[in-house]
């Protein structure tokens, strides 16, 4: 097992399995119903395997109230982000505290869990968004998610009777107890976790591999649960993450397995939650850059950078490898960042994501030094494909 501490001091698993599922099958067709949505059910499960640990559940009104305001579940742990079970006011009609209720997929059906219904409360969004995500701008992807749930939340502990079963790559799925043993079988001591909602450039990997000198081995983690739809979509993304790794990294040294959870674009606080579920999956380091899980310009270059260094080394317990804002030098010929590279901006290779996706709509390869040209091949593919079906 990796030596690295879950959350909170124990991996949490809510599977249920064998008899036990069996009977609390039974038992669910008997409840009021829940409808869940993709994300609710990404939630669940990453609850069920203990990628949220030390999440037993949906958090209950106390654990909203301090996450929200203060970073932390009512006992004082570190937690930056709510997991929240948002349901109508007609469905919440429908329960009671000191019962249960049925997890159900809302598009197929499928009885996802079993929740204890510890409380039923209502949202505060105006406040939440302005904590959460330090804005309340409905122009904000994680704020307009978030004022587009119902405002009545249902906090309890869940157990898990059926998984979400991946469309593709279900190879690269691994829930935090394999990637702790196979870290531990690779005889992986130091493990560096990069998160990623999008295809890895040469910034991204520049600070990977600078992190790789000094650890045993990098697990890169893409996201691949809910995106913003300008965001490259996971299917596409993996195939470019392949690519690169075939291609341009030593293959007992880096290792990919899919975060597949929905992306909040909270910033700072998304940060402390990347790192802390990066934590549970085994790794004891984790890359924040610039302006991680940022959004348009809502938050400071490096303010995830300055949030997660306000906290003790021992409440994270991981330690958090910080890079600058990283490019193509012209003069010095390789990759930098201000730390490194004496020259003038002219000098570097700097594009926006907007450029980036108007050149691989006309097929054209944005430069070697941005981006690896087998992963813009995949990219262009990609975009060629989605507009067959999506005006993008
Ligand atoms: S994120 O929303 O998942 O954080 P992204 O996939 O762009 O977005 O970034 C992945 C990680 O790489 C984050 O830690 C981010 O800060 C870092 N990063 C992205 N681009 C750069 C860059 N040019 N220089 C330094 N770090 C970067």
């Amino acid at each position: 097992m990796s030596a690295i501490q879950p959350h909170g001091g124990q991996l949490i698993n809510r599977i249920v399995e064998g008899k036990e599922r069996d009977e609390l099958l039974a038992k669910a067709a008997t409840l009021p119903v829940i409808p869940v949505n993709a994300w609710a059910i990404s939630d669940l499960d990453l609850i069920g395997v203990g990628a949220f640990s030390p999440l037993t559940g949906f958090l209950n009104e106390d654990d909203y109230v301090s996450v929200v305001d203060n970073m932390r579940l009512a006992n004082g742990l570190l937690w930056s982000i709510p997991v929240t079970l948002a349901v109508t006011s007609d469905q919440a009609a429908a329960l009671s505290v000191g019962k249960q209720a049925a997890l159900v997929g809302e598009s197929d059906g499928i009885v996802y869990g079993i929740i204890d219904v510890e409380s039923i409360y209502q949202a505060n969004k105006k406040h939440e968004a302005v904590k959460v995500f330090k804005t309340d701008d409905l122009e904000h992807p994680g704020v307009v998610k978030l004022f587009d749930r119902p405002n009545t939340y249902v906090g309890g502990s869940v157990r898990v009777l059926n998984r979400p079963v991946p469309e593709k790559f279900n190879e690269f799925y691994f829930d935090p107890a394999e990637t702790r043993r196979i870290f531990a079988e690779k005889g992986w001591k130091s493990v560096v976790g990069f998160q990623t909602r999008n295809p890895v450039h040469r910034a991204h990997e520049y600070i990977q591999k600078a992190a790789m000198e000094i650890v045993d081995g990098l697990f890169l983690n893409p996201l691949v649960g809910e995106t913003k739809s300008d965001d490259v979509p996971a299917n596409v993304r993996m195939k470019s993450y392949l690519a690169l790794l075939e291609n341009y990294y030593p293959k007992d040294r880096a290792f990919l397995g899919v975060f597949p959870a929905a992306m909040r674009y909270a910033g700072p606080r998304e940060a402390i939650f990347h790192a802390l579920v990066r934590k549970n999956y085994g790794c004891t380091h984790f890359i924040v850059g610039r302006d991680h899980a940022g959004v348009g310009d809502y938050y400071g270059t490096y303010e995830a950078q300055e949030l997660l260094k306000s906290f003790a080394a021992e409440e994270l317990g991981i330690t958090p490898l910080y890079f600058e804002h990283s490019f193509f030098c012209t003069k010095c010929g390789n990759m930098a960042s201000s730390k490194t590279c004496p020259h003038d901006k002219e000098h570097h290779l700097t594009l926006s994501g907007t450029k980036v996706r108007a050149l691989l709509r006309d097929g054209i390869c944005p430069p070697p030094e941005f981006s690896r040209p087998e992963v813009a091949q995949i990219l262009i593919e990609g975009m060629a494909e989605a507009s067959k079906t999506y005006a993008i």
